[in-house]
């Protein structure tokens, strides 16, 4: 900017010096008709004098003009360049100086409006960051020479990647399940969206993911890469699967006493029936069938009743010994019809629960205690305080359970090797609905078990005080 001034500066004063030269000169030629020759010198001389005096005073005046002149335009330059470099804060002094007062104006406008639309992109670009970053699914865009170009958190989290493993990489060298990389390129094959239900192993789980792919087309059907938004519903899948177990489970269980029924009734209706010793046996049977089927439909509303949402059990103050008391008083037939010892140590206890469904609680621990011990093994019952708890124990000797079993006791239909328990009498129903009545109270189940030498079922629950 300086060399511009100058070079304007230099510029005028040439010209003013050409101009004052001629003029000079002129009167210089003028005076030597009426002056002797030895004068001429001497005019020559001031002549020169004047000329150099009047030079040095122009380029003062002229330096100043130019000055003030100049000073706005050179404001402006600044600020066009602090512009271009980005910044879009910077503005000119808005000056009265002629000519370059619509300039200044003009340039603060632009100034103005760049500072405006960048802060709406930044805006807009802060809420697309936003909502990439919270959409609650995976995404990966890849741009059209297969490398990845963005991946937000849900991505990293849900295949365990680093920033470092996507960086500058393509999507081919990202450890991302095959059956992944294989729905990414189908996308690139065949240019159009899709959606499908992958399933692979991460670690020891089977995953299943809802992918949805698409391509990126810019202006102009421009084609930029592809998109990728996927959502793990593998919770989803568990849940259709253990609904699909619960309707198999019911219709198996279901089948066989029917079976059975239809099966007597039928051959006793064929004329079995005239002979009495198989009629009397055929009943029995049908009589017994006939109960399994009514426990089983018990148990299973039962159940559907303590798994509905918002189950709540009608807690009070509850003598814990009594609800005991009444249990064994109803298991005692059974205990005598297998020879089995009782052995009850309890001490003074009031819980805060549901009378009616603690002893059904009880029942059903009592009630797999007897069925899973040989003859002649004790039962103990054992009612104390720990920690601010009551804590009831039922311990057998009978034949235990493995402890990889243990996990899926509570399982709804989960039976230990089902051989050994289908002629139990029981439904597989009993310790879910044990467990979800606990889990109503408050309180809490577990189970310690060695095979061959017993298991013990201990519940927690709390205590009135
Ligand atoms: N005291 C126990 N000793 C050994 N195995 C048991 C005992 N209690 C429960 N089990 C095992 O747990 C399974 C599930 O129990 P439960 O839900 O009460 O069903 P079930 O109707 O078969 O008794 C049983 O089939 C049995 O294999
Ligand atoms: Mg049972």
């Amino acid at each position: 900017m300086k060399s511009f001034r100058h070079r304007l500066l230099l510029t005028t004063l040439a010209w003013i010096g050409i101009l004052l030269a001629g003029l000079f000169i002129v009167i210089g030629q003028l005076f030597s008709f009426y002056v002797d020759a030895e004068d001429i010198t001497t005019v020559w001389v001031s002549l020169a004098s004047i000329f150099i005096v009047t030079i040095i005073i122009s380029a003062v005046i002229c330096n100043r003009i130019i000055r003030i002149h100049a000073q706005p335009i050179d404001n402006i330059t600044q600020v066009a360049l602090q512009l271009a470099k980005g910044n879009y804060r910077a503005r000119a002094y808005e000056t009265e100086s002629l000519g370059t007062a619509q300039l200044s104006t003009t340039i603060n406008i632009l100034a103005r409006n760049l500072q405006e639309i960048t802060a709406v992109r930044e805006m807009e670009q802060e809420r697309l960051k936003t909502l990439i970053e919270n959409m609650g699914s995976a995404l990966i865009m890849i741009d059209r020479q297969g490398r990845i170009s963005l991946v937000n958190k849900f991505f990293m989290n849900e295949f365990d990647l680093t920033k470092d493993d996507i960086q500058e990489k393509f999507y081919k060298e990202i450890d991302i399940p095959h059956v992944l990389e294989r729905f990414i390129e189908n996308i690139f094959v065949t240019e159009s969206p899709a959606r499908d239900q992958l399933e692979f192993t991460s670690g020891l789980n089977r995953k299943h993911l809802d992918v949805y792919g698409a391509p990126v087309l810019g202006e102009h059907e421009r084609w930029l890469g592809i998109v990728i938004v996927s959502q793990d519903i593998s919770e989803l899948k568990r849940l259709e699967q253990i609904r699909k177990d619960f309707v198999a489970n019911v219709s198996h269980e279901l089948r066989t006493p029917v079976t059975s029924i239809k099966g007597f009734s039928e051959t006793l209706l064929d004329g079995a029936y005239q002979d009495e010793a198989t009629l009397l046996s055929f009943l029995e049977i049908i009589h017994t069938e006939s109960n399994r089927l009514q426990l089983l439909v018990k148990d299973l509303l039962d159940l559907s009743k303590v798994e509905q949402t918002g189950f709540q059990v009608d807690v009070h103050p509850t003598d814990m010994n009594e609800v005991i008391g009444r249990a064994v008083e109803m298991i005692k037939p059974r205990v005598e019809e297998k020879s089995l010892h009782l052995d009850v140590q309890q001490e003074p206890t009031t819980v805060l629960g549901d009378a009616n469904r603690l002893i059904q609680v009880m029942m059903n621990l009592l009630i797999n205690a007897i069925t899973y011990s040989a003859a002649d093994t004790t039962i103990k019952i054992r009612l104390y305080h720990a920690n601010g708890q009551a804590v009831i124990e039922v311990e057998d000797e009978g034949i235990g359970i493995e402890a990889s079993e243990i996990g899926r006791l509570f399982e709804r239909f989960y039976r230990v090797a089902r051989d050994r328990s289908r002629n139990s009498g029981g439904t597989g129903l009993g310790l879910s609905i044990v467990k979800h009545l606990i889990e109503a109270h408050h309180g809490k189940v577990e189970v310690e078990s060695q095979i061959g030498v017993g298991t013990t079922f201990t519940v927690y629950l709390p205590l009135w005080s």
